[in-house]
């Protein structure tokens, strides 16, 4: 697995973690395929796609309860865990309880990264911050981050802080999908920020893209691959795609480890820019 380091933190992450929105129920908990989902998450540890992104929101809550049943077997530092805030819950105590519920649903005594899913701007961000500021303070998370923020909400986030910096936005980014390109990317880029790129395979459709197999051939890899590299060859992104089908899960960490030529790459963003 290709690792990258996170933020300006020291701390190296695979550049192909693993998402779990679907995974234990999409809103509502349904652990009808609980037992599928923690094979599935930790063959994925297993194959080296170790930093797993879930959140409070997914399932209301049972996403995390099956990502702490799936790294039970490992040691907890062989393992990096994301977990989100939802926007309803930013007001400093409400926080703080926050993360304290995840914690207790992933069996953990800390979250590697923590993120605001989505910013509410009916909460003002200072209080938020310096909730988050506190959990690092009381050693129940890493590193802070943001999800779905554009430029200036990371810049006004990133003001509000005394000892930390935010170490990662992770924003909705693929072939498909480059608006950030023109902003948020050269920003986090130049600030040392990484970009956690979210639906990375447009939500399975880039596996089917008879463009990047034809690209795949020459490197015996998939279509899925070949959208999963494109991201390595980008200094500061990773990305998080989800996967229950064992099948799929070698796939994507298979799609680490090697490199499209840089020509390739140039000719895979101008294809997806038309
Ligand atoms: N912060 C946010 O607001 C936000 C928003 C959306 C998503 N996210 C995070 O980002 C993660 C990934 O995004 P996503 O789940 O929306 O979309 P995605 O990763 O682009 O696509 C997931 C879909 O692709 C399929 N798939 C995975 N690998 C494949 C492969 N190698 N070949 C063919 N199909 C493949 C999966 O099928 P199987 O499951 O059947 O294998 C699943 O149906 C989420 O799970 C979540 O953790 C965050």
């Amino acid at each position: 697995m290709s690792l990258k380091e996170l933020g300006r933190t020291g701390v190296k992450v695979p550049a192909i973690g693993m998402g779990t929105w679907g995974i234990g129920g999409y809103s509502t908990r349904d652990t009808s395929c609980d037992d599928e989902a923690i094979q599935a998450l930790k063959k994925g540890i297993e194959l080296g796609m170790y930093l797993i992104d879930t959140a409070e929101m997914y399932a209301s809550g049972h996403t995390e309860e099956v990502v702490g049943e799936a790294i039970k077997p490992f040691a907890r530092k062989d393992v990096f865990i994301v977990s989100k805030v939802l926007p309803e819950n930013l007001h400093y105590a409400n926080v703080i309880k926050a993360a304290e519920a995840s914690l207790k649903r992933l069996q953990t005594d800390y979250i590697d990264l923590y993120l605001i899913h989505f910013p509410n701007p009916e909460i003002p961000l200072k209080e938020t911050m310096a909730a988050m500021e506190k959990l690092v303070e009381e050693k129940l998370v890493r590193f802070i981050g943001v999800s779905n923020f554009g430029v200036s909400l990371v810049e006004e986030a990133r003001n509000y802080l005394s000892n930390n910096d935010i170490v990662a936005n992770q924003v909705e980014y693929s072939l498909l999908e480059r608006k950030i390109e023109k902003d948020v990317l050269p920003y986090c880029l130049k600030q040392g920020i990484t970009l956690m790129a979210y639906t990375p395979l447009g939500m399975g459709k880039l596996a089917r893209n008879e463009f990047l197999q034809e690209v795949g051939k020459k490197y015996n890899k998939t279509a899925a691959q070949v959208a999963l590299n494109w991201f390595i060859s980008k200094e500061n992104v990773i990305a998080i795609p989800k996967a229950i089908n064992l099948n799929h899960l070698k796939e994507n960490a298979g799609a680490a480890g090697w490199r499209l030529s840089r020509r390739d790459v140039r000719r895979i963003s101008a294809y997806f820019s038309q």
